[in-house]
């Protein structure tokens, strides 16, 4: 079999890792790549979001399965093109992505189908939005959205009244996030510790991976602004078994049976983000696709084939495939570029891959290439370094371990990743 992954970070280097331990696949392909991809998978100079390109491509290499890592694709209908030209590819169709490309349109479909999420209101007009702040208690928290996708960035917290119009103005009058802010929404501030639960669905069944929690902000304690993700870990335990009982037999039910009832076509990863309030799971996001960093630390708990999973889902036969994971935990660590996630430099050699060995842990690389033989920094998330042990605390010690090796100028990394596990003993 032959594979094309759509994307070039972090994720699909780590997509890229484990579908290359799988026996049925003879060669796989990446766009673009990195540093780390290129030892696995042959580069192709495509750009993701190229879907006519990326189609023309894979008709005349026979790619069997193309597997999509980034939302972009996804949301401009890779989905629906390759499927078109009769070619397999996995993720969830335009429609699909949506629950991910307009925060109004996931809004509505949750109310629609009664999944607990926080009260919200959607507006298109400025001067309707303005009036309905207006009306909002002078000092009461508030979240503004911009409806579209802002690479994380389009999600405002605010604490007042002013604070709101303000972010409202920036968003559908100053365009700070272009078009995704030509809509927003306002959103009731919820209160609790968040949590991911991904999901493999072929629209029918499902599998749960382990839950994982990421850490958006740059700074230690969750302090400063906020990024990609800079580190993770799994399993998180308020994600207690009881809450993903109730996930499983009340929530993914309602969202597979809505997407069923919409005629939206899912054969892909959904990603739930949870806000855990008073040990009750609301619904903060969907994502179309898997999450970074997380899948660095899902995927190295992962026992079965991924290239069985992904033809699978893609074929509608997910229910036929028995999934297992390893009962352990994974943390990842992502190393930065100093200056991220504002200004930072490129080009600056990384040494010491040598000096991790294959079992204390797993460097995946995001934003990295190769000059003249040598692996440089050509990102602000440069590298995700993922171990796996008995518990937390173990893996912890343990990637730090790892992290400390990897060295090349202006680094940044958080020594905290999995705080607020280790504050609880
Ligand atoms: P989203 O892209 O919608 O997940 O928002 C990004 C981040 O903003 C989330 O991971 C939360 O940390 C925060 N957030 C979003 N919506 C809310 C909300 N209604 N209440 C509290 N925090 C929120
Ligand atoms: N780590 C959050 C995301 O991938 O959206």
């Amino acid at each position: 079999m032959k594979v094309l992954v759509v994307g070039n970070g972090g994720r699909e280097h780590a997509i890229v890792w484990k579908l290359s331990q799988s026996s049925k696949i003879q060669k796989i392909y990446c766009t673009i790549g990195n540093s780390g991809i290129e030892k696995l998978a042959e580069t192709v100079k495509i750009k993701s979001d190229d879907i006519n390109s990326l189609a023309a491509f894979a008709a005349k290499e026979n790619i069997d399965y193309t597997f999509v890592g980034p939302e972009v694709p996804l949301a401009l209908g890779i989905v629906d093109y390759f499927k078109e030209k009769n070619l397999k590819i996995f993720g969830p169709s335009k429609k699909g992505a949506m629950l991910e490309a307009s925060k109004s349109f996931s809004k509505n479909f949750m109310k629609k189908y009664e999944i607990p999420t926080a009260e919200y209101a959607s507006f298109e007009d400025f001067k309707q939005a303005k009036d309905f702040l207006d009306k909002w208690p002078e000092d009461k928290k508030i979240v503004v959205k911009a409806d579209g996708l802002a690479a994380g960035k389009g999600v405002v917290m605010c604490q007042n009244r002013k604070e709101a119009l303000n972010a409202a103005e920036q968003m559908m009058l100053s365009k700070a996030f272009g078009d995704s802010g030509t809509k927003i929404v306002f959103e009731e501030w919820l209160e609790g510790e968040e949590v991911s639960v991904l999901l493999f669905t072929d629209g029918k069944f499902f599998e749960i991976m382990p839950p994982a929690q990421d850490h958006k902000r740059i700074g230690e304690k969750d302090t400063g602004l906020n990024t990609g993700g800079m580190g993770a870990y799994t399993p998180a335990p308020i994600a207690t078994e009881k809450l993903l009982k109730d996930i499983k037999e009340n929530i993914v039910p309602k969202i597979l049976e809505g997407l069923q009832k919409e005629k939206i076509d899912y054969k892909g990863v959904l990603y739930i983000g949870f806000m855990i309030v008073k040990d009750r799971p609301y619904v903060l996001e969907f994502n179309c696709r898997f999450g970074d960093p997380e899948t660095q630390v899902i995927l190295p708990l992962l026992k079965t084939d991924l290239f069985d999973i992904m033809a699978n889902t893609v074929n509608g036969t997910l229910g036929d495939l028995k999934i297992d994971w390893l009962k352990k935990s994974a943390v990842t660590v992502v190393i930065a570029s100093g200056g991220y996630p504002e200004k930072h430099v490129n080009g600056y050699e990384i040494s010491g891959f040598n000096d991790v060995k294959p079992e204390e842990a797993i460097i995946f690389h995001a934003g990295t290439k190769t000059e003249n033989g040598k692996t440089v920094t050509a990102g602000g998330r440069v590298l995700a370094v993922s171990a796996v042990s008995d518990d937390i605390k173990s893996t912890v010690d343990k990637v730090y371990k790892s992290v400390e090796k990897i060295k090349f100028e202006n680094s940044y990394y958080r020594r905290d990743i999995a705080w607020r596990v280790l504050k609880n003993g």
